[in-house]
């Protein structure tokens, strides 16, 4: 595969179709993106991510203007060094959002009060510092110390350049040439009493449309890939989530190349009537012989929290049949929960139906790593 396309020199794409796959779910909005490549030249494997470029909300980029007392037409340079307003400036080129520290030391030192934060700038203070900044941003600060006062120049040279987000690529070329496919959670919370969104998540899901141009280039997968087409090796694909996307792209690789060995997913999300994304596709899958198995856990359908993690344990006997014929393990999506019950819960699958104790089972579970029949791309 050549493609000459990088950060520096990102392809232009185009989006072709959004649709909401939580219809009916108040608690969370995940979008399908399907972005055309058509005549750009821009090729990808199942298991790459797209890195995208995007732009801060205009709403957001004001409200830092007034907090500063500029009128957005202040002249300054993108990080690029290219003249630009402030206005365009702060909303397509600088992250301005997570608070850096050149940023809060900046405002420490040109505010007459001392702040709470100035302390925690040395390097030995970091963990108390990720715990203030906790759910702050760059327009909690800047309201909080309202006599720290910049210059347009000295506000921008604070800040960093606003950095491409990741999202693992839900189709396969040859299943969907000339197009890739983005399964995007929409990122929205609340903190200190202001609503916050997700800056790349919100801005696909509300601010783009067909015309706008995608600035994006491909991330390779390393080693999160299928086995080769002729290869028997069955695999075992959890991804809960937006951690599904890079099995849609597995199961349609190997649909398009009638791969022999067999493949089992398990999904979860929170309701199975509102969240059960890209269900048509798997029903077709397991009619067809793509996908032998499917599991599902359903959060929210019930009293108690029910996880993939609890699927895999009530299937641990045939898991642990699988893995015994060299299953090739796959997981996807949340880094900081998910993965690691998903982890415990395979120990647990191979003491219990495989016999081991705890050092045996983490012992066989070590060499399915270093067989690479163990592979995570969490996040
Ligand atoms: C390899 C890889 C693949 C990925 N694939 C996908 C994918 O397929 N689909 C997908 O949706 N995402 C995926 N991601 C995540 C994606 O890259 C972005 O991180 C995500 O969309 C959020 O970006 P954003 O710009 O919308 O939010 P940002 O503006 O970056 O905000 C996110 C930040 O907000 C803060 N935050 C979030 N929630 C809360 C909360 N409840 N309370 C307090 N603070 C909070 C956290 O600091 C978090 O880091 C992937 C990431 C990687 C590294
Ligand atoms: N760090 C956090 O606190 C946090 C929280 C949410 C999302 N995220 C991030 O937000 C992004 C999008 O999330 P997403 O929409 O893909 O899905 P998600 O929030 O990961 O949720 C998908 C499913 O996983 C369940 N889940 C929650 N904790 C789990 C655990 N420990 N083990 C297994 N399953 C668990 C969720 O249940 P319930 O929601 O019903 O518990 C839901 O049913 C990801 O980047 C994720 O890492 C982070």
């Amino acid at each position: 595969m050549t493609t000459t396309f990088n950060r520096k020199n990102p392809c232009t794409a185009k989006l072709l179709k959004a649709e909401l796959l939580t219809v009916g779910c108040s608690e969370k909005d995940t979008w399908h993106n399907e972005i055309s490549l058509q005549g750009s030249g821009l090729e990808y494997l199942p298991g790459d991510s797209l890195a995208l470029f995007s732009h801060n909300s205009p709403a957001l980029a004001d409200e830092l203007l007034t907090a500063l007392g500029f009128s957005g037409s202040e002249q300054v340079e993108d990080p690029d060094g290219a003249p630009t307003d402030i206005r365009t400036a702060l909303i397509e080129s600088y992250a301005i959002t997570a608070p850096d520290k050149k940023f809060l030391a900046a405002v420490d030192q040109k505010t007459a009060a001392t702040t709470a934060f100035g302390e925690l700038l040395a390097p030995d203070r970091k963990k108390e510092l990720a715990d203030w900044l906790w759910g702050r941003e760059v327009i909690d600060v800047l309201l909080e110390y309202p006599d720290a006062k910049f210059t347009p120049e000295e506000f921008v040279s604070v800040l960093k350049k606003l950095q491409v987000r990741l999202y693992s690529i839900a189709s396969s070329l040859k299943a969907q040439p000339d197009e890739v496919h983005l399964t995007v959670a929409t990122v929205a919370y609340e903190t200190f009493g202001r609503k916050r969104q997700g800056v790349c998540s919100t801005w696909l899901a509300e601010r783009i449309n067909t015309e706008t141009p995608l600035r994006c280039f491909i991330t390779p997968g390393k080693g999160f890939r299928p086995p080769e087409p002729d290869d028997e090796t069955p695999i075992i694909m959890c991804g809960p989530g937006t951690g599904i996307a890079p099995f849609r792209a597995f199961l349609q690789e190997r649909q398009a190349t009638s791969a022999k060995g067999k493949a089992w997913l398990f999904f979860g999300e929170i309701h199975e009537a509102t969240c059960f994304f890209y269900k048509e596709e798997w029903e077709h899958y397991l009619a067809d012989g793509t996908l032998a198995k499917l599991t599902t856990a359903w959060s929210r359908d019930q009293q108690e929290k029910v996880y993939v993690q609890h699927k895999i344990l009530e299937n641990a006997a045939e898991l642990w049949r699988w893995f015994e014929q060299g299953a090739i393990f796959y997981v996807c999506g949340d880094a900081n929960r998910m993965a690691p019950d998903v982890d415990k819960a395979l120990h647990a699958v191979v003491e219990a139906a495989g016999g081991k104790s705890p050092e045996e089972a983490a012992a066989y579970i070590a060499q399915m790593h270093t067989d690479k029949r163990y592979r995570s791309d969490v996040y």
